[in-house]
């Protein structure tokens, strides 16, 4: 049987002109880079939007987004279906042990009174999440009351940010959070099926729409801990470089930088110290 015998609609054939306009469209605004292979996921995003607001051709729907700004309620939701969202809770093991025993040199410091962790791409929350929990967790330990803490989550997908802070996750997702966190700082819903974050953890995330691209315009400094995985894999690496100097420009003096296991080759800076620790790909800000 044929696609059409299902009911399913073709995506709506593109030319390499078209595709060329479309492509540098997406890697101004967003960032992300649609390569040739990625060319039916463009051609079908595009045209299942197109057919749901009643266009058919290209052209017309891309003067349309073209004549009004990144922050159109149109362009807002191409965006999020342009981007992989793929996420979850404690994602990359390696990562978040680095990040807990960077946590506890901190917190084993009398004279620290706050700790700021940034998570950067955070989708529906789970990597913010799992950044609270686990801070919050080292600081009750430790008996450190007197450590105030807040994670910044900020990501370009409006509808999925509006989704992660609501903090509410389908049963199975909230099965792969480790027992002990989640029958602390989660609760089941009335459905009795899924699970929500605490009051307690969500007050402690602070989630914003922040493009990567426009780094420059964040009021964000002093940051104790970065975590930006999964988000620069479809960037250029000219573009790729500029996001991670300007995350790490946005360190404290001894904050760390967390980035994906081969996210970025041949990368320094000069005031970054890379970490030697297993299985991680991480910076630290040493002047
Ligand atoms: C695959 S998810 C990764 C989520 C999480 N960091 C993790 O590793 O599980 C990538 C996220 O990056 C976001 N993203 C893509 N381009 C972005 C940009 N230019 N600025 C900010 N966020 C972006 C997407 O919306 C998506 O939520």
């Amino acid at each position: 049987m044929t696609l059409t015998e299902w009911g399913i609609k073709p995506a709506l054939p593109m030319s390499d002109e078209q595709f060329e306009l479309w492509q540098a469209l997406v890697e101004v605004r967003i960032g992300i880079t649609v390569t040739p292979s990625r060319r039916s996921f463009l051609e079908i995003s595009l045209s299942t939007r197109m057919r749901e607001i009643g266009l058919d051709d290209y052209e017309t729907y891309y003067e349309r987004l073209m004549s009004g700004p990144a922050s159109s309620p149109e362009w807002i939701l191409l965006t999020d279906r342009l981007t992989v969202q793929e996420t979850s809770f404690f994602r990359h093991q390696s990562s978040f042990k680095l990040v807990e025993e960077h946590l506890k040199e901190l917190i084993k410091d009398n004279g620290r009174h706050s700790i700021n962790i940034w998570s950067a791409g955070c989708s529906s929350g789970e990597e913010a999440y799992s950044l609270a929990m686990l801070t919050d967790s080292l600081v009750e330990e430790r008996g450190r009351k007197d450590v105030f803490y807040g994670v910044t989550a900020t990501d370009i997908s409006l509808p999925t940010l509006i989704k992660a802070r609501q903090g509410i996750f389908a049963e199975r997702r909230g099965a792969t959070v480790p027992e002990g966190f989640r029958l602390k700082y989660m609760h089941q819903m009335p459905n009795h099926k899924d699970w929500q974050m605490n009051d307690a953890i969500r007050k402690r995330v602070a989630f914003s729409q922040l493009n990567l691209m426009d780094l420059e315009r964040a009021p964000f400094s002093e940051m104790d801990v970065i975590f930006c995985q999964n988000v620069l894999i479809y960037f250029r690496r000219f573009r790729k470089r500029d996001v991670v100097t300007q995350l790490a420009n946005r360190l404290a003096k001894g904050g760390i930088l967390v980035l994906g296991l081969g996210e970025i080759v041949d990368w320094s800076h000069p005031q970054l110290e890379r970490i030697d620790y297993p299985d991680t790909l991480a910076f630290k800000r040493v002047s």
